[in-house]
Formats: structure tokens, sequence, C-alpha cells
């Protein structure tokens, strides 16, 4: 066909999202955040107060729960939630409920069922090794710790909160931890991937590598 899937996986505060949305507006390919996805779900928990051990309350719930995108918009059951799903709270609670097996199932299949339609660029954790495991392209984005710590960080007390930065690192290190020890498709670098450590590279010079493989590799 042609349609072109390009896949980003990473940690946690590796700039995936701000590089991966570049990308998609440059090629002019639709920008799927998986994680936001993972984030709908946690606050629709919170929301309700359901929690992870309720499983049979968790099934009815997600078998009721609509997700979508729409012009840079995250939307569950009709509300618009971007900026609701961005504080640590619901970090923590997302990364908590991406180990639930129905969870992953749902989101995996709504995220296979986007990419069916258009050419998208992914992010996540699982994409290349799970979700669009025949990606034309695949990068996994990576930076030290203390940078991602640092970037969260700057994020965050520019939208107003009041944080730490030895909190953020140390929850970055926690999600680290969890996103890659689970059982369920943890995250890794998969096989075919093009690894991309952008320690010390602004969003740009990252952007530009990526197109520059697209470029040679196809
Ligand atoms: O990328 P973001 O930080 O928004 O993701 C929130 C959480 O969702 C991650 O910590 C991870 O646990 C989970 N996630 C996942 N698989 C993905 C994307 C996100 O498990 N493909």
């Amino acid at each position: 066909t042609d349609k072109i899937r390009i896949a980003i996986d990473g940690p946690s505060g590796a700039g995936k999202s701000t590089i991966a949305k570049n990308v998609a507006r440059i090629l002019r390919m639709d920008y799927i955040d998986t994680g936001a996805m993972y984030r709908a779900i946690g606050y629709k928990m919170l929301k309700n107060n359901i929690s992870i051990d309720n499983l049979e309350t968790l099934r009815h719930m997600l078998g009721d729960t609509e997700i979508d995108f729409s012009d840079g918009n995250i939307i569950l059951d009709g509300e618009v939630i971007n900026e609701r799903i961005r504080t640590p709270e619901i970090s923590k609670i997302a990364s908590d409920t991406s180990a639930i097996s129905e969870v992953r199932e749902k989101l995996v299949a709504l995220q296979r069922n986007m990419a069916q339609r258009k050419s998208v660029v992914m992010d996540g954790r699982d994409i290349g090794t799970n979700v669009l495991k025949d990606a034309e392209f695949k990068f996994y984005v990576t930076a030290s710790t203390a940078e991602r710590a640092r970037r969260r960080w700057l994020e965050l007390t520019e939208k107003g909160e009041a944080i730490d930065l030895k909190q953020v690192e140390a929850d970055i290190i926690q999600r680290d931890h969890n996103d890659s020890t689970r059982k369920l498709n943890p995250l890794r670098k998969a096989e075919d991937a093009v690894e991309l450590d952008t320690t010390g590279l602004t969003i740009e010079e990252v952007t530009q590598r990526i197109l520059e493989v697209i470029k040679w590799q196809s």
C-alpha cells in the first residue's frame, strides 16, 4: 500500500511527542499519541474512583469508553481532556494502568485501527515492538535520566506547577522501571529501530535526523 507508518518509542521525557508531532506536521501525516490514551484511561479511572484492583468495574468502564484525536485534541467520551491528563498524578496512574492486559488490548486495537486508515506517526513504548511491528520506519529515542528530568521539570514549571527537580527525577526513574519491567509489552528498543540519543541535542536536530533516515531509506 502507499500508507507509511512511523513508530517512535522511548522512555518518558525523551522528547518523543514533540519530535513525533514535528515529523507528522512536516510529512503531512496524522500524529497519534498513545501515551495520551493510557493517560485518558487513568484520568477516567481517577474521576470515577475505579481502582486497578477492581477488574470487573474496569472492564465495564473500558467497554463504555471512546477515545479520539481530532485537530490536535484528545477527546474522551466527547470531552476534550488535553491539559487535564498532563499532571504527575495522571502520569503515575497511567503507568500503573498500562500494565493491565484488558487496558492494553483495548488501546492496542484502537491504535492499529487508527493506523489502518492513514499514514501515521505514532509514539509510545511498544509501537515498534508490538502495535505496528511491521512499521516502515522505527525509532527509539532516549536521553540521560538527568536530562529527561530537567526537561519534564521545565515543562511542569512553565505551567506553573511548583515541583522539585529531585522529585521529578525520582518519578521518572520509577516510571522507567515500571514501563520496562512489566510483563506485557515492556518498553524496549525494537531490533530494527534506529536509536537516537537526544542528550544535548535540540528538538530540531533530532527531527532533522529522523527526516534524513526516512529519506535515505525510502
Ligand atoms: O508517553 P506518556 O508519558 O504520556 O505515557 C504515559 C504512560 O502510559 C507511560 O508511563 C506508560 O506506562 C504508558 N504507555 C504504555 N504504552 C504506550 C504508551 C504509553 O504503556 N504505547
